[in-house]
Protein backbone atom coordinates (compact mmCIF):
# COMPACT_ATOMS: atom_id res chain seq x y z
CA UNK A 1 0.00 0.00 0.00
CA UNK A 2 2.72 2.25 1.49
CA UNK A 3 4.73 1.77 -2.38
CA UNK A 4 1.35 2.42 -4.81
CA UNK A 5 1.14 5.58 -2.23
CA UNK A 6 4.67 6.82 -3.33
CA UNK A 7 4.23 5.32 -6.75
CA UNK A 8 1.13 7.72 -7.21
CA UNK A 9 2.54 10.95 -5.73
CA UNK A 10 5.68 10.94 -7.68
CA UNK A 11 3.46 10.22 -11.30
CA UNK A 12 1.29 13.33 -9.63
CA UNK A 13 4.63 15.29 -9.02
CA UNK A 14 5.55 14.41 -12.46
CA UNK A 15 2.41 15.29 -14.25
CA UNK A 16 2.22 18.64 -12.43
CA UNK A 17 6.04 19.43 -13.56
CA UNK A 18 5.08 22.10 -15.79
CA UNK A 19 7.47 23.65 -17.46
CA UNK A 20 11.10 22.90 -18.47
CA UNK A 21 13.21 20.32 -16.54
CA UNK A 22 15.90 22.33 -15.56
CA UNK A 23 16.32 26.66 -15.63
CA UNK A 24 18.78 28.23 -17.43
CA UNK A 25 21.10 30.56 -16.17
CA UNK A 26 21.35 33.57 -17.68
CA UNK A 27 24.67 35.06 -18.78
CA UNK A 28 26.80 32.18 -17.37
CA UNK A 29 30.43 30.78 -18.88
CA UNK A 30 30.46 27.53 -20.04
CA UNK A 31 33.54 26.38 -19.16
CA UNK A 32 33.18 28.13 -15.74
CA UNK A 33 36.09 30.69 -15.64
CA UNK A 34 38.48 30.09 -12.68
CA UNK A 35 37.82 33.12 -10.56
CA UNK A 36 34.63 35.37 -11.45
CA UNK A 37 32.77 37.67 -9.24
CA UNK A 38 29.34 39.02 -10.58
CA UNK A 39 27.82 42.51 -9.39
CA UNK A 40 24.12 43.55 -9.47
CA UNK A 41 25.49 46.36 -11.47
CA UNK A 42 24.60 46.09 -15.45
CA UNK A 43 24.65 47.85 -18.59
CA UNK A 44 22.25 47.35 -21.94
CA UNK A 45 24.07 46.67 -25.21
CA UNK A 46 22.95 47.81 -28.11
CA UNK A 47 23.44 45.39 -31.12
CA UNK A 48 24.62 47.80 -33.98
CA UNK A 49 25.78 50.42 -31.58
CA UNK A 50 28.45 48.21 -30.19
CA UNK A 51 32.31 47.81 -30.98
CA UNK A 52 35.90 46.58 -30.28
CA UNK A 53 38.60 48.60 -29.34
CA UNK A 54 42.01 47.63 -30.16
CA UNK A 55 45.45 49.11 -29.55
CA UNK A 56 47.30 51.05 -32.58
CA UNK A 57 50.01 48.97 -33.75
CA UNK A 58 48.48 45.82 -32.76
CA UNK A 59 50.94 42.94 -34.34
CA UNK A 60 48.40 40.81 -35.76
CA UNK A 61 45.64 43.60 -36.68
CA UNK A 62 44.25 40.69 -39.71
CA UNK A 63 44.25 38.05 -37.21
CA UNK A 64 42.39 39.93 -34.52
CA UNK A 65 39.74 41.31 -37.02
CA UNK A 66 38.37 38.08 -38.17
CA UNK A 67 37.68 37.22 -34.92
CA UNK A 68 36.66 40.83 -33.48
CA UNK A 69 33.71 40.18 -36.97
CA UNK A 70 32.76 36.92 -35.71
CA UNK A 71 32.28 38.24 -32.41
CA UNK A 72 30.38 41.41 -33.32
CA UNK A 73 27.73 39.45 -35.84
CA UNK A 74 27.31 37.06 -32.95
CA UNK A 75 26.76 39.99 -29.97
CA UNK A 76 24.67 41.90 -33.12
CA UNK A 77 22.15 38.71 -33.71
CA UNK A 78 21.93 38.28 -30.07
CA UNK A 79 18.73 40.36 -28.90
CA UNK A 80 16.69 43.33 -30.17
CA UNK A 81 16.87 46.43 -29.13
CA UNK A 82 15.79 47.96 -26.23
CA UNK A 83 12.70 49.44 -26.21
CA UNK A 84 11.29 52.65 -24.72
CA UNK A 85 9.70 51.38 -21.96
CA UNK A 86 12.21 49.20 -20.77
CA UNK A 87 14.39 52.47 -20.86
CA UNK A 88 12.34 54.14 -18.79
CA UNK A 89 12.31 51.46 -16.85
CA UNK A 90 16.14 51.05 -16.21
CA UNK A 91 16.85 54.74 -16.05
CA UNK A 92 14.67 54.52 -13.14
CA UNK A 93 17.22 51.49 -11.72
CA UNK A 94 20.09 52.61 -8.96
CA UNK A 95 22.05 49.10 -10.98
CA UNK A 96 21.58 50.76 -14.39
CA UNK A 97 25.15 51.88 -15.81
CA UNK A 98 24.20 53.11 -18.94
CA UNK A 99 24.59 51.67 -22.63
CA UNK A 100 28.06 49.73 -22.96
CA UNK A 101 29.49 50.32 -26.71
CA UNK A 102 32.78 49.16 -26.78
CA UNK A 103 34.90 46.72 -25.27
CA UNK A 104 38.65 47.73 -24.74
CA UNK A 105 40.87 45.07 -26.13
CA UNK A 106 44.45 45.18 -24.21
CA UNK A 107 46.74 42.39 -26.52
CA UNK A 108 49.83 43.10 -23.70
CA UNK A 109 52.58 41.53 -26.84
CA UNK A 110 50.34 41.49 -29.52
CA UNK A 111 51.81 38.16 -31.76
CA UNK A 112 55.07 38.33 -34.06
CA UNK A 113 53.14 37.58 -37.03
CA UNK A 114 49.81 36.87 -39.09
CA UNK A 115 50.44 33.53 -39.65
CA UNK A 116 51.02 32.34 -36.36
CA UNK A 117 49.84 29.08 -35.54
CA UNK A 118 48.40 27.41 -31.83
CA UNK A 119 50.79 25.53 -30.38
CA UNK A 120 51.45 23.26 -27.06
CA UNK A 121 51.96 25.20 -24.63
CA UNK A 122 50.96 28.74 -26.02
CA UNK A 123 48.92 30.84 -22.53
CA UNK A 124 45.46 31.15 -23.39
CA UNK A 125 44.99 32.97 -19.70
CA UNK A 126 42.84 36.89 -19.85
CA UNK A 127 41.30 39.04 -17.74
CA UNK A 128 37.83 40.41 -18.42
CA UNK A 129 36.65 43.61 -16.26
CA UNK A 130 33.33 44.97 -16.63
CA UNK A 131 32.40 47.85 -13.91
CA UNK A 132 31.14 51.61 -14.24
CA UNK A 133 35.06 52.68 -16.10
CA UNK A 134 33.68 50.20 -18.97
CA UNK A 135 34.89 47.15 -20.60
CA UNK A 136 38.46 45.97 -20.68
CA UNK A 137 40.04 42.43 -22.01
CA UNK A 138 43.46 41.53 -21.24
CA UNK A 139 45.38 38.76 -22.41
CA UNK A 140 49.25 38.52 -23.21
CA UNK A 141 48.17 36.30 -26.32
CA UNK A 142 46.05 36.57 -29.69
CA UNK A 143 44.78 32.93 -28.00
CA UNK A 144 43.96 34.57 -24.64
CA UNK A 145 41.62 37.15 -26.65
CA UNK A 146 40.03 35.04 -28.53
CA UNK A 147 39.12 33.23 -25.37
CA UNK A 148 38.08 36.20 -23.58
CA UNK A 149 35.85 37.47 -26.41
CA UNK A 150 33.99 33.91 -26.00
CA UNK A 151 33.75 35.14 -22.36
CA UNK A 152 32.48 38.26 -22.80
CA UNK A 153 30.04 36.76 -25.63
CA UNK A 154 28.53 34.66 -23.28
CA UNK A 155 27.98 36.90 -20.80
CA UNK A 156 25.45 39.21 -22.69
CA UNK A 157 22.05 37.91 -21.75
CA UNK A 158 18.15 38.73 -22.99
CA UNK A 159 16.36 40.55 -20.10
CA UNK A 160 12.86 41.60 -21.60
CA UNK A 161 13.82 41.78 -24.93
CA UNK A 162 17.20 43.51 -23.89
CA UNK A 163 20.89 43.15 -23.80
CA UNK A 164 22.34 42.98 -21.00
CA UNK A 165 25.74 42.55 -19.35
CA UNK A 166 26.17 43.18 -15.82
CA UNK A 167 29.41 44.12 -13.44
CA UNK A 168 31.82 41.36 -13.99
CA UNK A 169 35.29 40.62 -13.04
CA UNK A 170 37.16 37.58 -14.41
CA UNK A 171 40.73 36.15 -14.37
CA UNK A 172 40.82 32.90 -16.18
CA UNK A 173 43.03 29.94 -18.28
CA UNK A 174 42.46 26.50 -18.42
CA UNK A 175 43.02 24.10 -16.20
CA UNK A 176 45.10 21.46 -19.16
CA UNK A 177 46.95 22.85 -21.91
CA UNK A 178 45.55 20.10 -24.15
CA UNK A 179 42.13 20.11 -24.52
CA UNK A 180 41.21 17.86 -27.58
CA UNK A 181 37.83 16.63 -29.69
CA UNK A 182 38.73 13.36 -32.40
CA UNK A 183 36.89 13.03 -34.91
CA UNK A 184 37.24 10.37 -37.48
CA UNK A 185 36.48 10.82 -40.83
CA UNK A 186 37.40 7.14 -42.39
CA UNK A 187 33.99 4.93 -41.45
CA UNK A 188 31.93 8.18 -42.18
CA UNK A 189 33.03 10.78 -44.42
CA UNK A 190 32.47 14.23 -43.27
CA UNK A 191 32.15 17.22 -45.09
CA UNK A 192 33.92 20.46 -44.71
CA UNK A 193 30.81 22.56 -43.76
CA UNK A 194 29.90 19.65 -41.02
CA UNK A 195 34.31 19.98 -39.59
CA UNK A 196 33.38 23.93 -39.89
CA UNK A 197 30.57 23.93 -37.54
CA UNK A 198 32.48 21.17 -35.45
CA UNK A 199 35.37 24.27 -35.23
CA UNK A 200 32.96 26.53 -34.66
CA UNK A 201 31.66 24.80 -31.03
CA UNK A 202 34.91 23.60 -30.09
CA UNK A 203 35.47 27.55 -30.11
CA UNK A 204 32.51 28.31 -28.31
CA UNK A 205 33.68 25.74 -25.52
CA UNK A 206 37.23 26.48 -25.63
CA UNK A 207 38.56 23.80 -26.87
CA UNK A 208 42.16 23.99 -28.54
CA UNK A 209 42.94 20.69 -30.38
CA UNK A 210 41.40 19.06 -33.64
CA UNK A 211 42.79 15.75 -33.66
CA UNK A 212 42.02 14.78 -37.16
CA UNK A 213 41.43 10.37 -37.20
CA UNK A 214 41.44 11.30 -40.89
CA UNK A 215 42.01 7.65 -42.43
CA UNK A 216 41.24 3.89 -41.21
CA UNK A 217 40.58 0.62 -42.52
CA UNK A 218 37.43 1.93 -44.13
CA UNK A 219 38.15 4.50 -46.33
CA UNK A 220 41.21 6.62 -46.88
CA UNK A 221 39.57 10.31 -47.77
CA UNK A 222 43.01 12.13 -47.27
CA UNK A 223 44.71 13.05 -50.83
CA UNK A 224 48.04 12.88 -50.66
CA UNK A 225 50.10 14.67 -53.05
CA UNK A 226 53.01 12.16 -52.93
CA UNK A 227 50.57 8.80 -53.32
CA UNK A 228 46.96 9.96 -54.80
CA UNK A 229 46.06 6.59 -55.40
CA UNK A 230 45.87 6.22 -51.82
CA UNK A 231 42.55 7.95 -51.71
CA UNK A 232 42.00 7.11 -55.51
CA UNK A 233 41.22 3.58 -54.62
CA UNK A 234 40.63 4.16 -50.66
CA UNK A 235 38.26 6.55 -50.04
CA UNK A 236 34.51 5.83 -50.27
CA UNK A 237 34.60 7.69 -53.84
CA UNK A 238 37.61 9.40 -55.36
CA UNK A 239 36.65 12.77 -55.13
CA UNK A 240 33.64 13.51 -53.81
CA UNK A 241 34.71 11.83 -50.60
CA UNK A 242 38.13 13.05 -50.28
CA UNK A 243 39.80 15.56 -48.64
CA UNK A 244 42.00 17.72 -51.31
CA UNK A 245 44.85 19.50 -50.60
CA UNK A 246 43.27 22.56 -50.61
CA UNK A 247 40.33 21.39 -48.35
CA UNK A 248 43.24 20.01 -45.68
CA UNK A 249 44.80 24.00 -45.74
CA UNK A 250 41.11 25.58 -45.12
CA UNK A 251 40.69 23.38 -42.35
CA UNK A 252 43.65 24.11 -40.69
CA UNK A 253 43.25 27.47 -41.33
CA UNK A 254 39.79 27.79 -39.99
CA UNK A 255 41.14 25.84 -36.59
CA UNK A 256 43.95 28.69 -36.34
CA UNK A 257 41.67 31.70 -36.70
CA UNK A 258 39.97 29.74 -33.68
CA UNK A 259 42.93 28.99 -31.96
CA UNK A 260 42.85 25.26 -32.51
CA UNK A 261 45.84 23.20 -33.29
CA UNK A 262 44.91 20.48 -35.59
CA UNK A 263 46.81 17.24 -34.87
CA UNK A 264 45.99 14.55 -37.34
CA UNK A 265 46.23 10.99 -36.42
CA UNK A 266 47.55 7.99 -39.62
CA UNK A 267 47.14 5.04 -37.48
CA UNK A 268 48.98 2.20 -38.43
CA UNK A 269 50.32 -0.55 -38.18
CA UNK A 270 46.39 -1.32 -37.31
CA UNK A 271 43.77 -0.16 -39.24
CA UNK A 272 45.43 0.25 -42.58
CA UNK A 273 43.03 -1.78 -44.78
CA UNK A 274 41.84 1.23 -46.88
CA UNK A 275 45.99 1.85 -47.50
CA UNK A 276 45.81 -1.61 -49.09
CA UNK A 277 43.30 -0.89 -51.81
CA UNK A 278 46.22 0.44 -53.49
CA UNK A 279 49.30 -0.89 -52.06
CA UNK A 280 48.34 -4.10 -50.63
CA UNK A 281 52.39 -4.93 -50.84
CA UNK A 282 52.16 -2.73 -47.22
CA UNK A 283 49.85 -5.17 -46.15
CA UNK A 284 50.94 -8.88 -43.85
CA UNK A 285 49.24 -11.32 -46.63
CA UNK A 286 47.30 -13.62 -44.60
CA UNK A 287 47.64 -17.58 -44.80
CA UNK A 288 45.17 -20.26 -44.38
CA UNK A 289 46.76 -24.18 -44.21
CA UNK A 290 50.56 -22.63 -45.46
CA UNK A 291 48.87 -20.81 -48.75
CA UNK A 292 48.04 -17.22 -49.05
CA UNK A 293 44.06 -16.88 -48.57
CA UNK A 294 43.23 -13.57 -50.36
CA UNK A 295 43.06 -11.52 -46.80
CA UNK A 296 45.50 -8.81 -45.18
CA UNK A 297 46.33 -7.89 -41.92
CA UNK A 298 48.19 -5.09 -40.57
CA UNK A 299 51.21 -3.36 -42.30
CA UNK A 300 53.97 -6.14 -43.14
CA UNK A 301 56.48 -4.69 -40.98
CA UNK A 302 59.59 -7.73 -42.52
CA UNK A 303 59.69 -5.53 -45.69
CA UNK A 304 62.37 -2.14 -45.88
CA UNK A 305 59.76 -1.10 -48.70
CA UNK A 306 57.24 -0.39 -45.75
CA UNK A 307 59.20 1.96 -43.71
CA UNK A 308 60.24 3.61 -47.18
CA UNK A 309 56.74 4.45 -47.97
CA UNK A 310 55.93 5.12 -44.61
CA UNK A 311 58.95 7.43 -44.57
CA UNK A 312 57.89 9.10 -48.30
CA UNK A 313 54.20 9.96 -46.88
CA UNK A 314 54.84 11.01 -43.42
CA UNK A 315 57.35 13.32 -44.77
CA UNK A 316 54.32 14.69 -46.60
CA UNK A 317 52.27 15.15 -43.32
CA UNK A 318 54.62 16.45 -41.04
CA UNK A 319 55.07 19.16 -43.97
CA UNK A 320 51.39 19.20 -44.72
CA UNK A 321 50.15 19.89 -41.06
CA UNK A 322 51.77 22.53 -39.09
CA UNK A 323 51.21 21.52 -35.84
CA UNK A 324 54.46 20.02 -33.99
CA UNK A 325 52.72 17.11 -33.06
CA UNK A 326 51.81 14.07 -35.31
CA UNK A 327 49.72 11.12 -33.90
CA UNK A 328 50.89 8.23 -35.32
CA UNK A 329 48.33 5.47 -33.51
CA UNK A 330 49.51 1.91 -32.82
CA UNK A 331 46.32 0.95 -31.44
CA UNK A 332 44.39 -2.68 -31.72
CA UNK A 333 46.64 -4.83 -33.85
CA UNK A 334 45.14 -7.57 -34.79
CA UNK A 335 48.37 -10.38 -34.65
CA UNK A 336 46.55 -13.54 -36.70
CA UNK A 337 47.93 -12.75 -40.10
CA UNK A 338 51.40 -11.65 -38.80
CA UNK A 339 50.92 -15.52 -36.89
CA UNK A 340 49.83 -17.53 -39.97
CA UNK A 341 52.05 -15.77 -42.07
CA UNK A 342 55.67 -18.08 -42.50
CA UNK A 343 57.75 -14.96 -43.80
CA UNK A 344 56.80 -12.99 -40.99
CA UNK A 345 58.02 -16.19 -38.43
CA UNK A 346 61.26 -16.18 -40.22
CA UNK A 347 62.10 -13.09 -40.02
CA UNK A 348 61.29 -13.49 -36.42
CA UNK A 349 63.84 -15.88 -36.18
CA UNK A 350 66.53 -14.14 -38.00
CA UNK A 351 65.98 -10.61 -36.00
CA UNK A 352 65.40 -12.26 -32.24
CA UNK A 353 62.03 -11.24 -32.18
CA UNK A 354 60.53 -13.61 -29.70
CA UNK A 355 56.51 -12.64 -29.46
CA UNK A 356 54.40 -10.40 -31.68
CA UNK A 357 54.16 -7.39 -29.40
CA UNK A 358 58.03 -7.37 -30.17
CA UNK A 359 57.34 -7.42 -33.41
CA UNK A 360 54.80 -4.69 -33.38
CA UNK A 361 57.40 -2.74 -31.45
CA UNK A 362 59.95 -3.26 -33.57
CA UNK A 363 57.87 -1.84 -36.71
CA UNK A 364 56.26 1.58 -34.13
CA UNK A 365 60.52 1.54 -32.87
CA UNK A 366 60.79 2.28 -37.15
CA UNK A 367 58.15 4.81 -37.38
CA UNK A 368 59.22 6.81 -33.86
CA UNK A 369 62.82 6.78 -35.68
CA UNK A 370 61.33 8.31 -38.53
CA UNK A 371 59.50 10.91 -37.09
CA UNK A 372 62.59 11.39 -35.19
CA UNK A 373 64.09 12.58 -38.06
CA UNK A 374 61.47 14.85 -39.27
CA UNK A 375 61.89 16.61 -36.43
CA UNK A 376 58.13 15.63 -35.06
CA UNK A 377 56.53 15.27 -31.88
CA UNK A 378 53.96 12.39 -31.86
CA UNK A 379 51.03 11.34 -29.80
CA UNK A 380 50.69 7.02 -29.70
CA UNK A 381 47.68 5.27 -28.67
CA UNK A 382 48.06 3.70 -25.18
CA UNK A 383 49.34 0.04 -26.16
CA UNK A 384 52.53 1.73 -28.15
CA UNK A 385 53.45 2.35 -24.42
CA UNK A 386 51.99 -0.64 -22.54
CA UNK A 387 53.94 -3.23 -25.36
CA UNK A 388 57.20 -1.36 -24.01
CA UNK A 389 58.34 0.66 -27.31
CA UNK A 390 61.21 3.04 -26.28
CA UNK A 391 59.84 6.32 -26.67
CA UNK A 392 61.44 9.62 -25.69
CA UNK A 393 59.90 11.54 -22.63
CA UNK A 394 57.89 14.29 -25.30
CA UNK A 395 55.84 11.43 -26.49
CA UNK A 396 52.31 12.05 -25.64
CA UNK A 397 50.75 8.26 -24.51
CA UNK A 398 46.94 8.83 -25.54
CA UNK A 399 44.93 6.69 -22.62
CA UNK A 400 42.18 5.53 -23.74
CA UNK A 401 41.06 2.14 -22.18
CA UNK A 402 39.00 0.86 -19.42
CA UNK A 403 41.27 1.08 -16.14
CA UNK A 404 42.47 4.34 -17.99
CA UNK A 405 43.44 5.79 -14.60
CA UNK A 406 45.50 3.42 -13.54
CA UNK A 407 47.04 3.46 -17.17
CA UNK A 408 47.49 7.24 -17.05
CA UNK A 409 49.21 6.63 -13.80
CA UNK A 410 52.21 4.42 -14.81
CA UNK A 411 52.59 6.33 -17.85
CA UNK A 412 53.15 9.81 -15.82
CA UNK A 413 55.02 7.51 -13.33
CA UNK A 414 57.55 6.48 -16.33
CA UNK A 415 58.24 10.18 -16.72
CA UNK A 416 55.98 10.12 -20.39
CA UNK A 417 53.44 12.97 -21.09
CA UNK A 418 49.70 11.64 -21.16
CA UNK A 419 46.64 12.35 -22.95
CA UNK A 420 43.33 10.77 -21.13
CA UNK A 421 40.37 9.75 -22.98
CA UNK A 422 39.35 7.05 -21.07
CA UNK A 423 35.73 7.74 -19.93
CA UNK A 424 35.39 10.73 -22.68
CA UNK A 425 34.28 8.22 -25.39
CA UNK A 426 30.99 9.90 -27.02
CA UNK A 427 30.29 6.92 -28.70
CA UNK A 428 29.25 5.34 -25.50
CA UNK A 429 25.75 6.41 -25.49
CA UNK A 430 23.41 6.16 -22.88
CA UNK A 431 19.93 6.90 -22.22
CA UNK A 432 19.28 10.66 -21.12
CA UNK A 433 21.54 13.63 -21.60
CA UNK A 434 24.01 11.42 -20.35
CA UNK A 435 26.85 14.53 -20.07
CA UNK A 436 27.08 13.67 -16.46
CA UNK A 437 29.04 10.82 -16.00
CA UNK A 438 31.27 12.48 -18.75
CA UNK A 439 31.39 15.43 -16.33
CA UNK A 440 31.87 13.82 -13.34
CA UNK A 441 35.53 12.18 -14.60
CA UNK A 442 38.63 13.03 -13.25
CA UNK A 443 41.13 12.63 -15.16
CA UNK A 444 43.69 12.49 -12.54
CA UNK A 445 41.97 10.89 -9.47
CA UNK A 446 44.60 8.15 -8.86
CA UNK A 447 47.87 10.86 -9.01
CA UNK A 448 49.16 13.15 -6.44
CA UNK A 449 52.56 13.60 -7.17
CA UNK A 450 53.02 17.16 -8.71
CA UNK A 451 55.68 16.06 -10.87
CA UNK A 452 53.54 13.81 -12.34
CA UNK A 453 50.51 15.90 -12.38
CA UNK A 454 52.21 18.07 -14.73
CA UNK A 455 53.08 15.35 -17.74
CA UNK A 456 49.08 14.74 -17.81
CA UNK A 457 48.88 17.98 -20.67
CA UNK A 458 45.29 17.43 -21.01
CA UNK A 459 42.28 15.24 -22.14
CA UNK A 460 40.36 14.53 -25.45
CA UNK A 461 36.49 13.47 -26.16
CA UNK A 462 36.59 10.41 -28.91
CA UNK A 463 33.86 11.09 -31.59
CA UNK A 464 34.30 7.65 -33.53
CA UNK A 465 32.39 7.39 -36.94
CA UNK A 466 30.95 4.00 -37.39
CA UNK A 467 27.46 5.61 -35.88
CA UNK A 468 27.55 9.30 -37.36
CA UNK A 469 27.18 10.80 -40.92
CA UNK A 470 26.87 14.04 -41.44
CA UNK A 471 23.29 14.02 -40.68
CA UNK A 472 23.96 13.30 -36.84
CA UNK A 473 27.60 14.27 -35.86
CA UNK A 474 26.76 17.51 -34.34
CA UNK A 475 23.79 16.70 -32.31
CA UNK A 476 25.36 13.78 -30.98
CA UNK A 477 28.66 15.63 -29.70
CA UNK A 478 27.13 18.95 -28.51
CA UNK A 479 26.36 19.38 -25.97
CA UNK A 480 27.66 15.99 -24.21
CA UNK A 481 31.49 17.41 -24.99
CA UNK A 482 30.78 20.19 -23.19
CA UNK A 483 30.84 18.03 -19.94
CA UNK A 484 34.72 17.28 -20.98
CA UNK A 485 35.60 20.98 -22.22
CA UNK A 486 34.22 21.78 -18.53
CA UNK A 487 35.90 19.10 -16.89
CA UNK A 488 39.42 20.55 -18.74
CA UNK A 489 39.51 23.68 -18.63
CA UNK A 490 37.43 24.78 -15.23
CA UNK A 491 39.32 24.33 -11.86
CA UNK A 492 39.00 20.38 -10.69
CA UNK A 493 36.72 21.62 -7.44
CA UNK A 494 33.71 22.78 -10.13
CA UNK A 495 31.94 19.59 -10.30
CA UNK A 496 28.75 20.22 -8.79
CA UNK A 497 26.04 19.18 -11.61
CA UNK A 498 23.13 20.76 -10.56
CA UNK A 499 24.45 23.90 -11.18
CA UNK A 500 26.54 22.81 -14.31
CA UNK A 501 22.74 21.45 -15.67
CA UNK A 502 21.46 24.94 -15.24
CA UNK A 503 24.24 26.48 -16.92
CA UNK A 504 24.54 24.01 -19.84
CA UNK A 505 20.92 24.55 -20.54
CA UNK A 506 21.59 28.03 -21.01
CA UNK A 507 24.82 26.80 -23.24
CA UNK A 508 22.64 24.45 -25.25
CA UNK A 509 20.20 27.50 -26.50
CA UNK A 510 23.51 29.58 -26.82
CA UNK A 511 24.87 26.81 -29.47
CA UNK A 512 21.44 26.59 -31.03
CA UNK A 513 21.23 30.13 -31.46
CA UNK A 514 24.49 30.39 -33.29
CA UNK A 515 23.99 27.60 -35.66
CA UNK A 516 25.10 24.52 -34.01
CA UNK A 517 22.68 21.82 -34.06
CA UNK A 518 23.13 20.86 -30.14
CA UNK A 519 20.86 18.27 -28.59
CA UNK A 520 18.67 19.51 -24.98
CA UNK A 521 21.11 18.16 -22.16
CA UNK A 522 18.39 18.12 -19.69
CA UNK A 523 14.80 16.92 -21.06
CA UNK A 524 11.38 18.75 -21.46
CA UNK A 525 12.54 22.68 -21.83
CA UNK A 526 12.36 25.53 -24.56
CA UNK A 527 15.14 28.16 -25.93
CA UNK A 528 13.62 31.63 -25.27
C1 LIG B 1 22.86 40.93 -12.76
O1 LIG B 1 22.16 42.12 -12.55
C2 LIG B 1 20.77 41.97 -12.38
C3 LIG B 1 20.14 43.38 -12.33
O2 LIG B 1 20.63 44.09 -11.23
C4 LIG B 1 20.50 41.19 -11.12
O3 LIG B 1 19.13 40.96 -10.99
C5 LIG B 1 21.22 39.86 -11.21
O4 LIG B 1 21.10 39.16 -9.99
C6 LIG B 1 22.70 40.08 -11.51
N1 LIG B 1 23.32 38.77 -11.76
C7 LIG B 1 24.24 38.30 -10.94
C8 LIG B 1 24.77 36.91 -11.30
O5 LIG B 1 24.68 38.89 -9.99
C1 LIG C 1 46.94 30.88 -16.46
O1 LIG C 1 45.77 30.36 -15.85
C2 LIG C 1 45.95 29.12 -15.19
C3 LIG C 1 44.61 28.66 -14.68
O2 LIG C 1 44.05 29.63 -13.83
C4 LIG C 1 46.95 29.31 -14.04
O3 LIG C 1 47.18 28.07 -13.43
C5 LIG C 1 48.25 29.86 -14.61
O4 LIG C 1 49.12 30.14 -13.56
C6 LIG C 1 48.00 31.13 -15.40
N1 LIG C 1 49.24 31.52 -16.04
C7 LIG C 1 49.70 32.74 -15.93
C8 LIG C 1 50.98 33.01 -16.65
O5 LIG C 1 49.14 33.60 -15.30
C1 LIG D 1 66.71 -3.70 -44.99
O1 LIG D 1 67.41 -2.64 -44.35
C2 LIG D 1 68.36 -3.10 -43.42
C3 LIG D 1 68.89 -1.87 -42.68
O2 LIG D 1 69.22 -0.86 -43.58
C4 LIG D 1 69.45 -3.89 -44.14
O3 LIG D 1 70.36 -4.37 -43.19
C5 LIG D 1 68.80 -5.05 -44.85
O4 LIG D 1 69.75 -5.75 -45.61
C6 LIG D 1 67.68 -4.58 -45.76
N1 LIG D 1 66.98 -5.74 -46.28
C7 LIG D 1 66.76 -5.92 -47.55
C8 LIG D 1 66.01 -7.17 -47.92
O5 LIG D 1 67.12 -5.12 -48.41
C1 LIG E 1 62.55 10.73 -18.83
O1 LIG E 1 61.80 10.61 -17.64
C2 LIG E 1 62.37 9.68 -16.71
C3 LIG E 1 61.39 9.51 -15.55
O2 LIG E 1 61.04 10.75 -15.00
C4 LIG E 1 63.72 10.20 -16.27
O3 LIG E 1 64.30 9.26 -15.38
C5 LIG E 1 64.61 10.37 -17.49
O4 LIG E 1 65.83 10.98 -17.09
C6 LIG E 1 63.95 11.26 -18.53
N1 LIG E 1 64.74 11.25 -19.74
C7 LIG E 1 65.19 12.36 -20.28
C8 LIG E 1 66.00 12.17 -21.51
O5 LIG E 1 64.94 13.47 -19.85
Amino acid sequence: MLKSIILFSFLVGCALALGPAVLATKGAVWPKPQAEEKTQDYYTILPHGFNFKVPDNVGCPNFLNDALTRYWTIIATAGSKVSQNSWTRFQADGNFLGTLQTLNIDLEAGCESEDIYPKEGDSENYTLVVDAQGATLSASTIWGVLRGLETFSQLIYVEQDSLIINGTTITDGPRFTYRGLLIDTSRHFEPLTIIFAMLDAMAYNKFNVFHWHIVDDHSFPYKSRTYPELSDEGAYHPFSKIYEQSDVARVIEYARLRGIRVIPEFDTPGHTSSWGASHPELLTACYSNNEPNGNFGPMDPTKNSTYDFVTQLFTEIVDVFPDNYFHIGGDEVDFTCWQNNPDVGTFMGENNIATYKELESFYIQHVVDILDNLESQYLVWEEVFVNGVVLPNSTVVHVWKNNGLTTLRSVVQAGKRAVYSSCWYLSDLQSGGDWNGFYKCEPVALIDDEAELDLVVGGEACMWGEYVNEFSIVPRVWPRASAVAERLWSDREVTDVNDAARRLEEHTCRMNKRGIAAQPPNGPGFCP
